[in-house]
């Protein structure tokens, strides 16, 4: 794999390179926000990804946003399934609570699918009317909206119960609401799926107020949570990304502001399977979902810089050489930094040769070809 393809693993020194800078703290739930919570699957062995889901929306609700700005897709065929091992209820730990309750459910069974899912985060009314609830996200160019996916997924592709969505369609609904009808002033998805990565990899750009986190890379499995416990018939409970973000959420204090970037950090760590991933506009990383709903106690100092996203490794490198505290270190770290400017013009050449090679018949491809490469060799 080209070292382009490496610098996801060091995105989370971000915060400690940039966090000094100040800013004003901004809570992209608190008002005007919108959530969309969908669980993609169906079938019992898949409790799990419901389970992830009723436990988003009581965490959607503990921050503050109100039932009738959440929209919930869940096929809905484990909770009242004859060999549910928790009959009646749903849970997302052992011995957890019923998170099942009170979920208000928009969309069942086979109105659970990706052209409902793009229509409902487009707000057209139009194209949902008789189906479901008809409920659709009501945004103008000051609504946040947060979006959060659990389910199987495989490359440039998240499944649901019986059809695809696919990358080039969710980034074509995504830029039509940036550029063309204004529907939201950011947009913070979570996705919980293998391959997550390649949804955005290289495709979601970082200027349209787009944050994304995913359960994996690219090219990985995500991986599941609470598994083997005889009681439960050996069928998991959640999803190891999803219930690490949700407990994450759960056992917020008061007035925490627990930012994009922090969770990340602090997830990337405890999600050992896969590497949890941040796509997207990196201005909103020093965001938090809400101060918990509560009462900020102490605003910390946001970055209001913003790195690209392929210079992150370098931005890291160049911090360990400068913050070096003896020489030892310091000329370990130039080494490793040298080493990496030199990987980057090779790797660069490299692609250059490759891609004029490949263009040479067909001159008006260069331009959709330029850009960071990150191909799989
Ligand atoms: C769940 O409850 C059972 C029975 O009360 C107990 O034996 C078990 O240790 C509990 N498990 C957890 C993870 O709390
Ligand atoms: C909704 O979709 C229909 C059919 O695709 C389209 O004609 C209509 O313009 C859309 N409405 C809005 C508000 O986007």
């Amino acid at each position: 794999m080209l070292w382009s393809c490496t610098f996801w693993i060091w995105s989370v020194i971000l915060v400690e390179i940039l966090g000094s800078s100040s800013g004003t703290p901004d809570t992209p739930l608190e008002e005007n926000a919108w959530a969309l919570l969908v669980a993609g699957s169906k079938g019992l062995w898949n409790y799990r990804h419901q389970a992830d889901i009723c436990h988003s929306y009581h965490v959607m609700i503990a921050e503050g946003i109100p039932a009738h700005r959440i929209i919930v897709m869940m096929y809905d065929d484990i909770v009242n399934h004859p060999e549910n091992p928790t009959p009646g209820k749903l849970i997302n730990k052992p011995n957890g609570t019923d998170v099942y309750a009170g979920v208000k459910i928009d969309y069942r069974g086979k109105d659970v699918n990706p052209k409902n899912f793009l229509n409902i985060l487009k707000g057209n009314r139009t194209e949902l009317k008789g189906i479901g609830s008809g409920r659709v996200i009501e945004s103008d160019e000051n609504t946040n909206i947060f979006v959060y996916f659990a389910d199987h997924g495989g490359a440039l592709t998240l499944n649901f119960p019986d059809a695809s969505l696919y990358a080039d369609d969710l980034q074509h609904t995504l830029d039509e609401m940036f550029y063309t009808t204004n529907r939201y002033n950011k947009v913070i998805m979570y996705i919980e799926a293998c391959f997550s990565g390649s949804m955005f990899e290289g495709i979601l750009e970082e200027y349209t107020r787009v944050f994304v986190m995913t359960a994996a890379a690219r090219d990985e499995s995500s991986y599941l949570a609470y598994c083997n416990l005889p009681q439960y018939h050996n069928i998991c409970l959640g999803d190891a990304f999803s219930v690490s973000w949700l407990e994450r959420m759960d056992k917020e204090g008061k007035g925490t502001f627990d930012q994009f970037f922090h969770q990340y950090q602090g997830l990337r760590i405890e999600v050992r399977e896969s590497h949890v991933q941040i796509y997207g506009d990196f201005s909103i990383g020093p965001n938090a979902m809400t101060p918990n709903n509560k009462e900020l106690i102490s605003a910390p100092e946001y970055l209001t810089t913003s790195v690209s996203a392929r210079d992150v490794e370098l931005f890291y490198r160049q911090h360990k050489v400068s913050a070096a505290r003896d020489m030892e270190t310091k000329l370990a770290a130039q080494k490793d930094y040298d080493n990496l400017v030199e990987g980057r013009k090779i790797a660069d050449e490299l692609m250059e040769a490759i891609v004029t090679t490949a263009v040479a018949g067909a001159p008006h491809l260069r331009n959709a070809v330029n850009g960071p490469f990150c191909l799989l060799i």
